[in-house]
């Protein structure tokens, strides 16, 4: 069966877990399908294990679209979001409709962008482009952070998601990706919002979870985050693999307090 916004929408209207995990190409497209996985994210961590680089910032739009054409080649059944890299569409919001377009042609069913651009996602939700809006730890402001940190630790902090989270429903956002930020503060932003919320580091009350694929396999020689589990340790393949990370994250296993901030 073919995944649509609607069916994610009520996956969480029904209590049921999305599992998502980030795929680049059309082999493990047809693997994660088979192993239940809801949403494909054609991340711009790409730019990380794919590439080698630093930082997702020097990730392309035609990499994106590269990797979106890829993951649709095969992908038969998961909705597919893409990543909207940096510079593609912060500029303007015109900017963002044609580029966010590009990846719907490529194949993408949503797009996914950092920061709470209200503008911008009302622009492409009312001109057919459904939009993710991640927020708390946005990998593309990591030169603003000043590193990988933990998001929404204090009371100032939490209350600005808070309100970004449903003033970008309210802007017409369809989903939001929390990054790094406390279980209880994503559970409160969940709970405030009728649009589903995939979590990475954001604890088991959001709608679903995301882990980077790489991560989840161990192979990405960088340090480990505190909310990534190695599925690999343990298991006979791949497959069997990610079929525990579904599972988990359908029970509500996965995340677990050691994964949670
Ligand atoms: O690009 C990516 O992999 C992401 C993660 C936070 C899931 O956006």
């Amino acid at each position: 069966m073919m995944l649509t916004l609607d069916s994610i929408r009520k996956m969480k209207q029904e209590g049921l877990p999305i599992a998502a995990l980030t795929c680049y190409d059309s082999s493990f497209a047809v693997l994660l399908e088979a192993c239940g996985v809801d949403i494909l994210l054609v991340g711009d961590s790409l730019g990380m294990v794919i590439q080698g680089r630093q930082s997702t910032l020097p990730v392309s739009m035609e990499e994106m679209v590269y990797h979106t054409k890829c993951v649709a080649q095969s992908s038969k059944s998961a909705l597919i979001m893409a990543d909207m890299p940096f510079g593609s569409y912060q500029e303007n919001a015109e900017k963002a409709f044609a580029n966010g377009a590009r990846l719907l042609s490529s194949g993408a069913h949503m797009v996914k962008l950092e920061g709470a651009l209200y503008d911008t996602v009302r622009f492409l939700s009312e001109r057919g482009i459904p939009v993710c809006a991640h927020i708390g730890l946005m990998p593309q402001s990591v030169n603003i952070f000043g590193g990988y940190r933990v998001q929404g630790r204090n009371e100032a902090d939490s209350r600005r998601l808070l309100g970004e989270a449903s003033a970008l429903e309210q802007a017409g956002a369809s989903m939001l990706l929390l990054e790094a930020i406390p279980g209880e503060l994503a559970c409160e932003i969940t709970e405030s919002v009728s649009i589903p919320t995939i979590g990475i580091g954001a604890g088991k009350a959001c709608s679903g979870q995301v882990l980077v694929l790489y991560d989840m396999l161990g192979i990405y020689p960088g340090k480990q985050a505190k909310f990534v589990k190695n599925y690999m340790k343990g298991a006979g393949s791949i497959e069997d693999a990610v079929r525990r990370y579904v599972d988990e994250v359908r029970r509500g296993v996965f995340p677990g307090p050691e994964h949670t901030f």
